[in-house]
């Protein structure tokens, strides 16, 4: 590696030189404070390997138990209860948001740098939620501030639920996952799970007239379906939940990073779009 350090960082002893190189070769994030030697593990799990095969066949290895992910699935439960209980107490939007930054049941929270809560007017008749915070949204501590953000603002302008580019004065924005899963990775179930009593309390609290589920992880989280994305834009249903009145709508648009990599899927979500600011307009 240190064959790549050009004249500028010939100094391996100078910190920020070192610093520079990594933010250059692509480094975005740290989550240890102590470095793996992973050379060293490597030799070492391959001598245990070895040190094993060499062994006198004895009594046949037994089928080794579950043990990891069975306890894995026990702490999560226990976490969604934790979850639900500290989402029910809370009674206005800035009491969730207080119970999530308080909540330690999601294992992202060590490596995010911020809580990404909710962004725009919570008094909007339509509530956007996307799939997870990504590296600006960790950043700056707010939904849709990156590269999906962007396009999601002019999606918004150009149907009119916006005055400007940029304007989310109208809408409201959050995300089934409160912290960035590292290096942007996909949502695991399990933080889905822990994170959605307060999804489903948030959508209470602010109680609109609209749930928009950005993408085929936030539309089968909350609408609980196990059809792709595919299938289910474009369609209406009832989220119900008891606190809420009467069920809210619900429908599901293309997530804008799928439309950022596939451009030609725009037209379907222009059109569903003017179906949801025209459905909007008869609620
Ligand atoms: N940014 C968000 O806040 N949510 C997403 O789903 C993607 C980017």
């Amino acid at each position: 590696m240190n064959q790549r350090i050009d004249s500028t960082y010939n100094d391996p002893f100078d910190p920020a030189a070192l610093l520079k190189w990594y933010v250059e070769m692509g480094v975005d994030e740290t989550i240890g404070c102590e470095s793996i030697d992973r050379y060293a593990l490597t030799a070492e799990m391959l001598a245990k390997r070895q040190a094993s095969q060499a062994k006198p066949a004895g009594r046949p290895a037994q089928a080794s138990a579950p043990a990891q992910p069975r306890a894995e699935v026990k702490a999560t439960d226990e976490m969604v209860q934790l979850a639900v209980s500290m989402a029910r107490k809370a009674e206005t939007i800035e009491q969730l948001r207080e119970a999530v930054l308080a909540f330690d049941g999601c294992p992202l929270k060590k490596t995010a740098t911020n809580m990404v809560f909710a962004d725009g007017n919570p008094k909007s008749d339509i509530m956007f939620i996307g799939e997870a915070p990504e590296t600006e949204e960790d950043r700056q501590g707010s939904p849709f501030v990156g590269p999906a953000g962007q396009l999601l603002d002019k999606m918004l302008y150009s149907c009119g639920l916006a005055d400007a580019v940029g304007d989310r004065s109208k809408v409201y924005l959050s995300n089934v996952l409160f912290w960035r899963p590292p290096g942007n990775r996909p949502p695991t179930l399990s933080e889905i799970s822990v994170c959605l009593p307060f999804v489903e309390r948030h959508i209470e609290l602010v109680d609109p007239k609209m749930v928009v589920l950005l993408g085929g992880a936030a539309a089968k989280a909350v609408l609980g379906h196990h059809e792709g994305i595919s299938r289910l834009r474009g369609r209406w249903f009832d989220h119900a939940s008891p606190q809420l009145s009467r069920p809210v709508k619900a429908t599901a648009l293309f997530h804008p990073n799928y439309l950022l990599r596939s451009p030609s899927q725009k037209r379907r979500a222009w059109s569903d779009l003017l179906n949801m600011v025209e459905k909007l307009a008869t609620l």
